[in-house]
């Protein structure tokens, strides 16, 4: 299937770029707005960006959904495969497996988009879909790509060069997960210098695991209840697990006021697959 081997291409071409990918970015958001209608997505491009809209939606099938025939039910995939077809130039599409892993969804969808109206009319039309039809929204997160606060070169560029020079040297990664995050206004207060004190630790204790998980990262302050969706992909959930442990015992984690809640964890599949998965 067509989309299967381009994520595929992509998860191989970002195994060896994991330092371009995680640094959220270059191209400046003026140029790339005026130019916006003449933009059609390309992945390793826009994952990539500033100013690039991300929604990421999990989802919880309705028991009707097991009511329907298994030959309907995989017609399904074909039906999600046409819409994301069709949105092609105006949204990048991920579907994830959550089924078995998590309680409250089945599955996620991550979208990817220079235009907020346009991911919200690939949402709305994917809840017109025979799957979609047969789902309950159980959590929404918006959030905006935006060019480095903290770990610059000019504001830190030692960190900033080891960020940079570090590659991801893992497996092609087989786990998403999502974390939101929201930072107290006693954060948010600090003096600058004092808040890129901390995220200089953060990096520190980041760095050693950027071998093994790639990281995204949206601002989600005042287009969510959240401050930032964190992304992650690794096919090693022990290194992440020792991750989220090390980031949990510096102070920086005094100052957030929800991390995660929900966590989840889901496998990357093509549409397809995940559709299948769920129709079986
Ligand atoms: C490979 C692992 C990771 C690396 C290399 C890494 C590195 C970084 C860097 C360099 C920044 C600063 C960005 C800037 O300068 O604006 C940052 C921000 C952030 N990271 Fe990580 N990180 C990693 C994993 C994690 C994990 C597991 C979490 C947990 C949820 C996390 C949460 C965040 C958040 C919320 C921010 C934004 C903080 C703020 O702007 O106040 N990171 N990360």
């Amino acid at each position: 299937m067509r989309r299967l081997s381009i994520r595929n291409l992509h998860v191989s071409l970002v195994a060896g770029t994991i330092a371009v990918i995680m640094t959220f970015q270059t191209t400046p958001v003026v140029a790339q707005h005026l130019t916006m209608d003449a933009i059609t997505i390309e992945r390793s491009t826009i994952l990539t960006q500033p100013g690039v809209f991300g929604v990421v939606t999990m989802f919880k099938l309705r028991p009707e959904w097991n009511k329907m025939s298994a030959t309907e039910r995989m017609g399904s995939a074909a039906e999600v495969a046409k819409l994301i077809e069709k949105h092609k130039d105006n949204v990048l599409v991920d579907l994830y497996l959550t089924r078995g892993l998590k309680t409250n969804s089945d599955f996620f969808i991550r979208i990817n988009a220079y235009d907020l109206a346009k991911a919200q009319t690939f949402m709305r039309e994917f809840r017109s879909t025979t799957i979609g039809k047969n789902t309950d929204v159980s959590d929404t997160l918006v959030g905006v790509t935006k060019p480095l606060n903290y770990i610059t070169k000019e504001k830190s560029p030692n960190l900033n060069a080891s960020l940079s020079a570090a590659t991801y040297d893992g497996d092609a990664p087989r786990y998403a997960i999502v974390i939101p995050v929201k930072k107290s206004a006693a954060w948010w207060t600090l003096p600058f210098e004092q808040r890129l004190k901390e995220m200089e630790t953060h990096a520190v204790s980041t760095l050693p695991y950027m071998t093994n998980v790639k990281r995204k990262l949206y601002h989600s302050t005042g287009l969510d209840d959240i401050d930032f969706i964190t992304y992650f992909e690794t096919n090693d959930l022990l290194a992440f697990h020792n991750l989220m442990t090390s980031l949990a015992s510096i102070p920086e984690n005094n100052y957030h006021v929800r991390w995660g809640d929900p966590t989840t964890l889901g496998s990357i599949l093509s549409p397809e697959k995940v559709i299948k998965a769920l129709s079986e």
